[in-house]
């Protein structure tokens, strides 16, 4: 009798801890509804980037997330995946075009495999400040690149700002072209960044954002060029001795989707997307170089790093020696984008 008692009590706790389990603490698991409103219509769209959540970069795609979220009443949602997490700058593009994800904001040297055109913007001391950036993006030359990509059925929707590029190095310092010579140097995938630093004399080698602290850490390679931005955030300025102010180059971005994808959009997420798309690209503009001036004082602050530099004089020399650049890849790039930039260029150095 006894032993029947025992186990009624046990068999009604185990139903009790079951009934509990489901209905008290996991309350959420009764309310799901598939078929509530707006859930089954929500759009999810996977951005897919290589820089860290707290750069130009990272920032405006968590802001786009943000605002289209709230301009679609949740109908619509971006979810961001930072830090090459799902896809390294190598593959991003390929990945795109699989509709693995729908947005990618990849720097534009890097869309040199899909149009040498892009290499434009990879030409030495090609803007001689951000004014000059925003003039070519959105002139003629921001037109150009942006047609280059629709026979790769890509969608160019914006041009985001990151800054300009500096070299770091631990064989240095850096003030003079011939200070390079013979090291050997992380670059993005570029004919035009591998042109340049062949004419330094100095062994350029292609590797994805993601490898590159390692390289630097195993002293692969001696040095990198790069924003502050992502000098900073990813700490490359731990691994190396030397940092030029050098504003050399530009590095900037082109967010893109897949042309298909885009064209079976509904008119609604379009609008939304452009909406907040425009929003986001005057913002980073703004931010982009706010955050590239306090990330310097804090390489200040945090490191030891020996900083140098460039002055007008210096600068004149290291120009002389990368502006034969201009002609030499005008066959490859287009004679007509080199010129364009050969002219902003002139307007913007005598506005100086
Ligand atoms: C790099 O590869 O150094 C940069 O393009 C990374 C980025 O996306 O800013």
């Amino acid at each position: 009798m006894k032993k029947s008692i025992l186990l009624l009590i046990i068999v009604l706790l185990i139903a009790i801890g079951i009934f509990s389990s489901q209905k008290l603490f996991h309350p959420r698991k009764l309310v799901r509804d598939y078929e509530q409103e707006g859930l089954k219509d929500q759009i999810v769209l996977k951005f897919s980037h290589v820089v860290a959540e707290n750069t130009p970069k990272g920032l405006a795609a968590k802001k786009f997330a943000d605002l289209v979220y709230n301009k679609s009443n949740g109908k619509i949602r971006v979810e961001v995946f930072p830090n090459g997490m799902l896809y390294s700058d190598i593959e991003e593009i390929n990945a795109l075009k699989e509709n693995k994800v729908q947005i990618i904001a990849p720097s534009t040297s890097k869309l040199g495999s899909v149009s040498e055109k892009w290499g434009v913007l990879d030409l030495p001391f090609a803007f001689p400040s951000y004014q000059a950036v925003q003039e070519g993006l959105n002139g003629k030359i921001g037109q150009e690149l942006l047609q280059s990509l629709e026979s790769s059925d890509l969608k160019g929707i914006a041009y985001w700002t990151n800054g300009f590029k500096q070299f770091t190095s631990n064989k240095g310092p850096i003030r003079k072209p011939e200070d390079i010579k013979g090291q050997t140097f992380r670059i993005m995938q570029s004919k035009v960044l591998t042109a340049q630093f062949k004419q330094l004399g100095a062994h350029p080698i292609q590797q994805s954002f993601d490898i590159t602290f390692q390289s630097l850490d195993n002293k692969k390679v001696d040095g990198e060029e790069n924003t502050l931005s992502n000098i900073y955030s990813k700490k490359f300025y731990n691994l190396q001795k030397h940092l030029t102010i050098s504003n050399h180059g530009y590095l900037g971005y082109v967010v893109l989707m897949d042309k298909t994808f885009w064209n079976k959009q509904s008119d609604y997420t379009k609008r939304i997307l452009i909406e907040a798309m425009d929003e986001v690209t005057k913002w980073n503009q703004q931010q982009a170089r706010k955050m590239n001036e306090e990330q310097l004082a804090l390489i200040k602050k945090n490191s030891s790093i020996n900083i140098h530099v460039l002055t007008d004089s210096e600068k004149k020399q290291w120009i002389k020696k990368l502006d034969p650049l201009y002609d030499k890849l005008a066959p490859t790039i287009g004679y007509d984008l080199v010129d364009e930039m050969k002219k902003l260029r002139k307007k913007y150095e005598n506005a100086k």
